[in-house]
């Protein structure tokens, strides 16, 4: 792109011109594009017949469909990381789906046609991978980062004659270039925007609030301007803020009058500001007007909130001077079985279950999000984290970013923010995941030219990095480039980082890693390190986790217990494709296990033990395991209770088996003292809680989850009966033992969707007895169909070891559950879903679409 600057005359002229009151148009390029898996060379040009390819609509994601093997991506590895030390097969580290390779997208007749005076730019939301973009046959440009968001200004390769013109996208991916599933193609959205000559860039303005009392916030907002100016004419630009309602609260116009530069400054005042918080999300608009002269020229508006962040050393974060202790999550970008082809509606349905659970932040592990998903942060209420890189330039896998690192990592830090450091959600940037420079003697500048450029570019919110080598980064420097020190695991290093650096206050930037399959529980229940079993399952007693990692525990208890400890991230909110930890060496596992939810979104156990925790507003009281044990009568069979009441009483068939009260058991008590702190050999890695006990006997556990160890099964119900703290019931539980799968149960988390053609139901489809227990060992086949105002996407059942397609109509049952998600038509109509299985009725559920 050559680059312009913007020259304004000191003559003062009027000027006349005709055509510019059209001005800024927007599109999303989405339907009809063309796509191959070819590495043939010639695929661009414009000539190039491409009617025999597939035709897609982007966001598409070219590998989700699979099918699933054993051969992609076969890494042969050892997971340093993780320990191993000598290189074993990882055939599902990156979910086992065919992304690597290349394939070409091809968009013809699209894009508009080429109009003297105005200016095109394409904006790509990411594209993995090593992007590389021509119109009609001639290189616009490349980028070889997946995740990040490009543009490019594209009007000299329009053609001037009027022909359509011909969009092509060559994306590339290499074995051993993820350590998950990275998804394939253009799988976030791409943007034509169409302006003057003279406009806004992209990312043209960036929003601070420096100033924010309960009277009144200063808003400074700094626009650029680029282009060729119009000589003789003179430029001003008019800004609004509008209030949530819409009602302009503040405005302001200037003249541009330093010639040399391009770039508005303006400070505008709010009065009484609504302030941006998780629990009020309010957000403010700011619209840019720029005129050459009397004619509106372009008009170009940013989301922003008004809040205040501080971190505090020795005591917390502060969020509108209010210590917000961080209750957040990490996640991969993929949307399960819709691979990482990206979607809004998906994207809520997660924040959704998030929010429900009591979690208030999101870190974008480990590498830059959608954009949908920040926006929907910014309306829903959520802090983010946004981090930029798994590796720098030392490899985790042989083929990662840092091939890349020297050359792109400024450009990619710089794009990250620009494009992020308006919205009122990201109260952080993240520089790095465990990265292997931690340890090295030059890692630390590394660090600090990472961090730097944060700081150039955005010096309202501090940085951090998910750091794993603690004494590497507390004996080398490399923490002290940061703001904020961030722990990945190491619980019992957390003492001691605090000790150690200056910022005086840790953030669990990625904490448990505790692994569960939904509905499956393995006895004896002993705390461990997650141990292989032979159906590639863990326990959902939660009580596994691995060789570097801890149970939720200890997170919530160091969060409690210190103050300088600012909340944690844990690993992770959703389960993803690939990393299927402890499985990575065997064959099927294609998704992780580290999820609060699965990949079918839906909630493991462990949901409702943050759920009790977290959600201070609603009461929580969960009982597992299920209780259709055939074959385990007379054994001892575990129940544990997740609620937020301090109490329960636990009746077996009506006998009582007796109350539980929470107790008291402080982090240093229980794991502190014998394990964590003046620990020998500190990099050893996670205490193991459940053997620790406080002085009295008791463990961890029993601060958050009440437990009968010694119960044995019989069939009939468990019940659990909730008490307050004055022994008041507050709610109660049953469980009933399941007769024979009978019939299939259908609820829809929204029954009323908008007919966009995006928009997504999910069905939860239950197979349940007679008597409407669900039954916990049902993995029949269930086939669905739908008709009418919309169509099947996809469907999952959240077992990492089932090799079912997502995007065929059937799927097997798995804990007796599965999930199928529907969408929307562009038409107003009844979607019709049915689902059947044999010896069945089939089941229907009606979804409006309007
Ligand atoms: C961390 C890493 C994550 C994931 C996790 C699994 O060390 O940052 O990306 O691999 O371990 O426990």
């Amino acid at each position: 792109m050559k680059k312009r600057t913007f020259l304004a005359s000191t003559l003062v002229l009027l000027l006349v011109t005709a055509g510019w009151a059209q001005n800024r148009k927007e599109y999303l390029l989405e339907k009809n594009w063309k796509f191959i898996r070819t590495d043939e060379p010639d695929q661009k040009n414009a000539g190039f017949d491409d009617s025999k390819w597939q035709t897609v609509t982007v966001p598409h994601d070219w590998a989700i469909y699979g099918p699933f093997s054993a051969l992609n991506d076969q890494q042969k590895v050892a997971i340093t990381q993780d320990g191993q030390k000598e290189a074993m097969e990882h055939a599902g580290r990156t979910g086992g789906l065919p992304f690597v390779g290349v394939g070409w997208y091809r968009n013809t007749g699209n894009l508009p046609a080429y109009e003297a005076g105005k200016r095109v730019t394409l904006v790509f939301d990411g594209a993995m991978a090593n992007s590389q973009v021509f119109i009609n046959g001639k290189k616009v440009g490349e980028w070889p980062y997946g995740y990040n968001t490009f543009h490019f200004d594209v009007t000299d390769f329009l053609n001037k004659d009027n022909t359509p013109n011909t969009l092509a996208v060559r994306l590339e991916n290499r074995t051993e270039q993820s350590r998950w599933y990275p998804g394939a193609g253009l799988y976030r959205n791409v943007h034509v925007i169409i302006t003057d000559d003279v406009h806004i860039p992209v990312w043209g303005t960036y929003v601070t609030t420096p100033v924010v009392r309960p009277d009144f916030a200063k808003v400074n907002i700094r626009t650029k301007v680029e282009g060729n100016n119009t000589p003789n004419a003179k430029y001003r630009l008019s800004t609004l803020i509008l209030n949530p309602a819409g009602v302009v609260v503040a405005k302001t116009e200037t003249q541009l009058t330093k010639f040399d530069e391009n770039e508005f400054s303006q400070d505008l005042v709010v009065e009484n500001p609504q302030l941006w918080s998780t629990s009020t999300p309010t957000l403010y608009k700011a619209v840019s007007k720029l005129y050459a002269d009397s004619k509106l020229v372009d008009e170009y508006a940013t989301t922003f909130g008004i809040r205040t962040i501080e971190v505090k050393p020795n005591d917390g974060f502060y969020l509108n001077g209010v210590k917000t202790v961080f209750q957040g999550v990490c996640n991969h970008h993929d949307l399960g079985p819709l691979g990482a082809a990206v979607n809004k509606a998906a994207i809520r349905h997660q924040l959704t279950m998030l929010k429900d659970m009591g979690c208030d932040a999101i870190r974008t592990a480990h590498n830059m999000p959608a954009p949908e998903l920040v926006e929907l942060c910014d309306e829903m209420g959520f802090m983010v984290i946004v981090e930029s890189f798994d590796e720098w330039n030392m490899p985790k896998t042989r083929n990662g970013y840092n091939r890349f690192f020297d050359e792109w990592a400024e450009k990619d830090m710089v794009n990250m923010i620009r494009q992020y450091r308006n919205n009122p959600s990201v109260i952080m940037w993240s520089i790095g995941n465990e990265v292997p420079n931690q340890c090295y003697p030059q890692g630390y500048e590394t660090a600090a030219f990472l961090a730097d450029i944060c700081r150039r570019e955005d010096p309202t919110r501090p940085v951090t990095c998910g750091m794993d080598n603690v004494m590497c980064v507390i004996s080398n420097g490399f923490a002290e480039e940061l703001d904020v020190t961030g722990f990945n695991y190491r619980t019992h290093l957390y003492l001691q980082g605090y000790d150690s650096t200056s910022h005086k206050i840790i953030l669990g930037s990625e904490t448990a890693s505790t692994v569960s399959s939904r509905g499956i529980y393995k006895f004896p229940v002993v705390s461990q390190v997650a141990r292989e079993a032979e159906d590639h399952q863990c326990s959902s007693y939660d009580m596994d986790y691995c060789s570097w990692s801890n149970v939720p525990e200890e997170d919530f208890a160091l969060s409690e217990d210190y103050e300088w400890v600012i909340g944690q991230f844990v690993w992770t909110g959703f389960d993803y494709l690939g990393e299927p930890t402890p499985y990575d060496g065997s064959w099927p596992n294609h998704s992780s296990m580290f999820g609060i939810i699965d990949l079918a979104s839906i909630p493991k156990d462990r949901y409702y033990l943050y759920r009790s925790v977290w959600n201070t507003k609603d009461h929580t009281l969960h009982m597992l395991p299920h209780w259709t044990w055939p074959g385990r009568e007379g054994e001892v069979t575990p129940v544990f209770v997740y609620t937020d009441c301090p109490s329960a009483e636990l009746f077996v068939n009506g006998a009582s088996k007796g109350l539980k009260s929470k107790v008291f058991v402080s982090f240093e008590e229980a794991v502190g003292k014998s394990v964590g702190w003046g620990n020998t050999d500190p990099e050893a890695g996670s205490v193991i809680a459940g053997y620790k006990t406080n002085g009295e006997g008791h463990t961890l556990y029993e601060r958050y989850r009440l437990m009968w160890p010694d119960v044995v099964y019989e069939p009939g119900e468990i019940k659990v009966v909730a008490y307050d703290k004055d022994m008041k019931p507050m709610a109660e539980k049953v469980i009933r033992t399941a007769g024979e799968p009978h019939h299939i149960e259908l609820s829809a988390d929204r029954t009323v969707i908008d007919a966009d053609g995006k928009d997504l139901a999910y069905i939860n489809i239950s197979i349940v007895d007679k008597d409407g227990n669900l039954c916990p060992h049902a993995n029949q086949l269930v086939t669905f169909a739908v008709e009418g105002a919309g169509t099947y996407r996809a469907s999952a059942n959240g077992d990492p070891t089932c090799l079912d397609l997502f995007h065929l109509p059937e799927m097997h049952a798995f804990g007796g559950q599965l999930t199928v998600i529907v969408q929307s038509g562009q038409e107003p109509g009844t979607l019709i879903f049915s689902a059947g299985a044999d010896g069945m009725e089939t089941a229907h559920i009606n979804i409006n679409v309007n």
